[in-house]
């Protein structure tokens, strides 16, 4: 405990000489003489006369190493039979051919090019062909649906569009050319060009403008690497805030290779040369940061997996890849092993894999619930450990520091807050909450390098989603408590983000779409509790006056209408007419009353109500809808 309380002071009080140390393991063409500084609104940038290249540091520096023979990446697909194995070498080749197709499209530095591909290695290369020529990236997740991918192509841009012609999901082929056809349709903004993968399961018809990513590759010349400022941005990565817009969070390059070099040794305990496993995808920020950028900016080789948990083609799946690549680390949302423990809940199939090589289980992405937390315990003999984070961090805030000084774990909890992050608790009142007195977690400025350096072309919605709230402190948007040990415990968040299956969604932005129905005269989403997917949103409608819609098949078309405009994976599947929802008499909706009755908890009768009979009305649509748990709750 003593090495990771000074360190932790260190990083703390004196937070430029601390980075400044970590800096000095990354590769830079102009050394940072200026750790720290601060900009017109106080927000920490770090590095800033720091010259560097994102692709440089995590491909070619190893080639010139001499670890070119080394592999970088492992590619596993068992819903295609694919596999390929790839050396640090292989890969800045490619990448570089890469990024002189993208130049030859016209691709500068600071130009933006969206990516929306499943997990293929080619995903990595564009990825890294973008950081390679100072490009900004923005990966979209092949879940989402056309109008997300529009809306993140008329935010962000692009000069080029990178996609594959189809992604795979265990039981059928998505094609994505008819997705990206229609984003495009949607778009006020148009690309020069779009690159498409073909593959075999689903090619695409191409169209003008749009080329065939082999044919421009066996003709492409290599380019170098371009250096950039450490505070250039890197990446544009889109996350879902409390409305309809999703927010474009901004990473930096200098400030995140740092940051990241130190999480693969400090967090995860890695060396170069091992395997790291991040069963994650490269749309959401654990596959840009621990599948993409982190295993090969510390020279480790990582293993990309197209594939599920289970049923692909069974709850062994990790298991086989952990003892087939010999993974030290391994990564994971609780959510995917809690699928695994309703197939295979006495580990019959774990019994069948050797996993001795496996070191650490990191899991995030949600809180990593007790009962999930004791099988694997009792299933494993390494450490489970919880940590958490999120989009905007890049890296974990709270862990059980595998490569410092690791503690006793606590279930529950995500241990202790990781150097660099002042993880401060405050009371509605914006003082210090005592121990395990739950309150708002905020993070105190300066943020540590690889933090969010802004949202998209939008300054106010920075300050006022992150920033306004308790000035000098960053809002993480979490609920939670310290221990009298200083053990942190994050548990659940304040806004109307939900987590469903590990994937961060808005409870708002369904709203806007089922609120834009012509039956709907007003709607409230909720997300309660779900034994698999941790939280499922349920949606609750008031009807026009005068509306004839049937119930039925108003939910049918108001599930549909979500499919078609967010995605599958908002898994929302469940939409109950009601004749009036519990508001405040200011006319705000009771959102957690509602939650609470859908997850049968005990509730009492909020004084501000406005209508005490709204409430009983609800409970009772719960109960002959057969809602979660409400036929638990109890009015109190
Ligand atoms: N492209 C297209 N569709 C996708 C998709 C993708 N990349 N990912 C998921 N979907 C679809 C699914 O096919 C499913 O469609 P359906 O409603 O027609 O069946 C829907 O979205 C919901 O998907 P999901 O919530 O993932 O449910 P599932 O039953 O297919 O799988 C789990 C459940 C737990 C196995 C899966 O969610 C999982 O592996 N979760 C881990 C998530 C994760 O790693 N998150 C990253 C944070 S660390
Ligand atoms: P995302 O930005 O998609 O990574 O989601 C971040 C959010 O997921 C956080 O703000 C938390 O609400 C939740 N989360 C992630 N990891 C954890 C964890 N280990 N414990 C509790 N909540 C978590």
């Amino acid at each position: 405990m003593s090495e990771y309380n000074n360190t932790y002071r260190h990083a703390i009080e004196q937070p430029d000489t601390f980075w400044a140390e970590q800096a000095k393991r990354i590769p830079w063409y102009t050394e940072p003489s200026i750790p720290l500084e601060f900009d017109e609104q106080n927000h920490a940038r770090w590095f800033v006369d720091g010259v560097m290249n994102t692709c440089h540091a995590a491909l070619d520096h190893h080639v010139d190493a001499g670890h070119g023979n080394q592999l970088a990446v492992i590619w596993d697909s068992p819903v295609t039979g694919g596999k390929r194995k790839i050396t640090y070498r292989e890969m800045r080749d490619e990448v570089a051919r890469f990024a002189g197709v993208l130049a030859g499209m016209g691709v500068e530095k600071g130009d933006r090019v969206v990516i929306y591909m499943p997990m293929v290695p080619e995903a990595l290369v564009a990825m890294y062909a973008c950081a390679r020529l100072g490009a900004v990236h923005s990966v979209v997740f092949g879940g989402f649906a056309p109008h997300e991918l529009a809306v993140r192509i008329e935010d962000a841009e692009p000069k080029v569009v990178v996609a594959a012609s189809c992604g795979i999901e265990v039981d059928r082929v998505i094609p994505y050319k008819p997705i990206l056809d229609q984003a495009l349709d949607a778009s006020h903004h148009r690309p020069a060009a779009c690159v498409i993968l073909q593959r075999e399961q689903a090619s695409a018809i191409l169209g003008e403008g749009e080329h065939d990513w082999q044919a421009l590759m066996s003709e492409a010349a290599p380019v170098d690497c371009v250096p950039v400022k450490a505070t250039d941005p890197l990446y544009i990565l889109y996350t879902s805030g409390t409305t309809g817009k999703p927010k474009g969070v901004v990473r930096d390059n200098g400030g995140h290779a740092v940051a990241l070099h130190y999480s693969m040794e400090t967090v995860y305990g890695m060396q170069p040369g091992e395997v790291f496993f991040s069963a994650s995808d490269v749309g959401w920020v654990v596959g840009h940061s621990y599948i993409v950028y982190a295993p090969l900016l510390m020279g480790c080789t990582t293993l990309v997996y197209e594939g599920k948990p289970v049923r692909t083609p069974d709850s062994g799946a990790f298991w086989r890849l952990i003892e087939e690549y010999q993974v030290k680390a391994f990564f994971t949302a609780p959510t995917a092993f809690r699928a695994i423990k309703k197939e295979d809940p006495d580990g019959d199939l774990l019994a069948k894999y050797d996993i001795s090589c496996l070191r650490t289980l990191f899991l995030a992405g949600e809180r990593l619930d007790p009962p999930t937390f004791h099988w694997l315990e009792d299933m494993l003999d390494v450490p489970v450990v919880d940590h958490w984070w999120q989009t905007e961090t890049g890296w974990p805030i709270a862990a059980n520091l595998q490569g410092l000084s690791p503690m006793p774990t606590k279930a529950g909890s995500a241990t202790v807050p990781v150097p660099g992050f002042d993880v401060r608790v405050l009371n509605r009142k914006g003082g210090a909450a005592e121990p395990f007195e739950q309150g708002s977690v905020v993070i105190r400025e300066p943020m540590p390098p690889g933090s969010l350096v802004g949202i998209w072309r939008d300054e106010q919605r920075f300050h006022a989603a992150y920033m306004a709230a308790f000035p000098g402190y960053y809002l993480t948007g979490d609920a939670g408590y310290f221990d009298e040990d200083g053990y942190l415990f994050v548990m659940g968040r304040t806004d109307d983000v939900i987590n469903v299956a590990g994937h961060r969604l808005s409870t708002g932005e369904m709203e806007e779409v089922v609120g834009s129905h012509p039956a709907v005269a007003e709607c409230a989403v909720i997300g309660i509790h779900d034994e698999l997917k941790g939280q499922v949103p349920v949606g609750l409608v008031i009807l026009k006056d005068g509306s004839t819609a049937d119930e039925l098949e108003l939910e049918q078309a108001l599930i549909g209408l979500v499919r078609e405009r967010i995605g599958a994976i908002a898994c929302f599947k469940q939409v109950l007419v009601v004749d009036r929802l519990p508001k405040t008499r200011s006319g705000k909706i009771l959102r957690k009353l509602l939650r609470h009755i859908a997850d049968g908890k005990e509730y009492g009768m909020p004084s501000t109500i406005d209508d005490p009979t709204s409430l009983q009305h609800v409970h009772e649509t719960m109960l002959d809808r057969d809602v979660g748990q409400a036929s638990r709750a109890r009015l109190i």
